[in-house]
């Protein structure tokens, strides 16, 4: 089986699903269930017995060692993370506790139980250590795109303690020998995703015929992956990626935030469209984040030569099963929106002890 970490989250949850439809391994799932964790994603697991769901901590020590050590995973696939820029930007410490301080008690924890493996289990270990392209900084317009030898610039809260791990696990690994892959992906998209973020902010809030917000001058450029396509790029380097390198990841779309929202206004307008006219009428402009980076681009030629992975979905195919999966499920929407998605756990949890 596998430890996965954040695996409640949007991607940790997209990964889950899709790693029980596409391989027979059980899961264990360690995710503290902070607001962004919702197990509302994972109801179709609920009554699978390859998905162990245990609410905890990854800097409870003491926890992540006896997981460990009862479940003997072969592998850890870490997301949990706090993860959006803007709640960084207030908020900076959640953001070290977790990604700096929880990778690692993570790394300290693995590496004990790593060294009581046999010489054929501690071969074949891995921890996979899920990042972003953020840690890269900005791009300008004509450069080009991050490669993983592009140095480390992060310029959010965030992004430094994303950072931060990163460099940690690449230590783990010169120091200890501990058998580690990184990923560092661009932006996902896709079922699941919090409504803080851009693209799932921007459906909801049109659904609901609220302002469609725009930071800035709208021309901040990022590359969208498909959430699914990441879940198989990790699958891909977790089970042929060289120890100790690190892959980028990424969807070969680069699209200012401008042009994504009106795909979304294009698309909502063709699938549930609004007698008071097109959803376009709703975008705002609205004071800009400090310090935006103002273009991401991912060069992922490494992890495509070295492994054969290339995403499924183009943007179009993956932004449109996006939209009608939001007008489909209206009934997440509301569940976070109204907060009920946290009585999820007090219900799942009810329903557990009494079966
Ligand atoms: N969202 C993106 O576009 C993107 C892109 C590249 C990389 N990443 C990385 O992928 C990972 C997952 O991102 P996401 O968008 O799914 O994030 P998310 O915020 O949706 O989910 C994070 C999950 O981690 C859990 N968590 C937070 N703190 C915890 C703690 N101390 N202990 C245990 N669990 C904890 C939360 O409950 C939640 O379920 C992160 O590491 C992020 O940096 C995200």
């Amino acid at each position: 089986m596998i430890l996965v970490t954040g695996g409640a989250g949007f991607i940790g949850s997209n990964f889950v699903l899709d790693w029980l439809e596409q391989t027979q391994e059980a899961v264990i799932n360690l995710d503290a269930l902070t607001y962004a964790g919702n197990l509302e994603n994972l109801a179709s697991l609920q009554h699978d017995p390859r998905h162990v769901f245990v609410r905890g901590d990854i800097c409870d020590r003491a926890l992540v060692d006896r997981l460990l050590a009862e479940h003997r995973p072969r592998a850890v696939v870490h997301f949990a993370a706090e993860s959006h820029v803007d709640r960084s930007i207030h908020g900076p410490g959640a953001f070290m506790r977790t990604n700096i301080e929880g990778t690692y008690t993570l790394l300290e924890g693995v590496r004990a139980h790593w060294a009581t493996l046999d010489s054929g289990d501690k071969a074949a270990f891995r921890f996979h250590h899920v990042s972003t392209d953020e840690v890269y900084g900005s791009l300008g317009a004509t450069d080009p795109a991050f490669t993983e030898s592009h140095p480390y610039e992060p310029n959010s809260p965030y992004s430094a303690s994303k950072a931060a791990s990163d460099h940690l696990v690449r230590a783990w690994h010169h120091t200890y020998g501990l058998p580690v892959v990184t990923t560092n992906c661009s932006n996902n998209y896709g079922p699941f995703h919090f409504p803080e973020k851009l693209i799932p902010l921007m459906i909801v809030n049109a659904l609901a015929g609220k302002p469609l917000p725009i930071y800035g001058d709208g021309q901040n450029v990022r590359d969208w992956l498909y959430v699914r396509d990441h879940a198989s790029a990790i699958r891909a380097v977790l089970a042929g990626g060289r120890l100790g390198e690190t892959y980028n990841i990424g969807g070969w779309n680069e699209k200012t935030n401008l042009e994504i929202v009106h795909t979304l206004c294009d698309l909502l307008d063709e699938l549930k469209p609004d007698p008071a006219g097109s959803y376009r009428r709703l975008i705002t402009y609205v004071k800009d984040r400090p310090g935006h980076d103002r273009r991401y681009a991912i060069d992922a030629r490494k992890v495509e030569r070295e492994l054969g992975w290339r995403p499924a979905e183009t943007f179009e195919t993956g932004v449109r099963k996006t939209v009608q999966w939001y007008l489909d499920h209206a009934d997440w929407v509301a569940h976070v929106q109204s907060g009920s998605y946290r009585d999820w756990v007090e219900q799942n949890y009810a329903e557990r002890q009494a079966g």
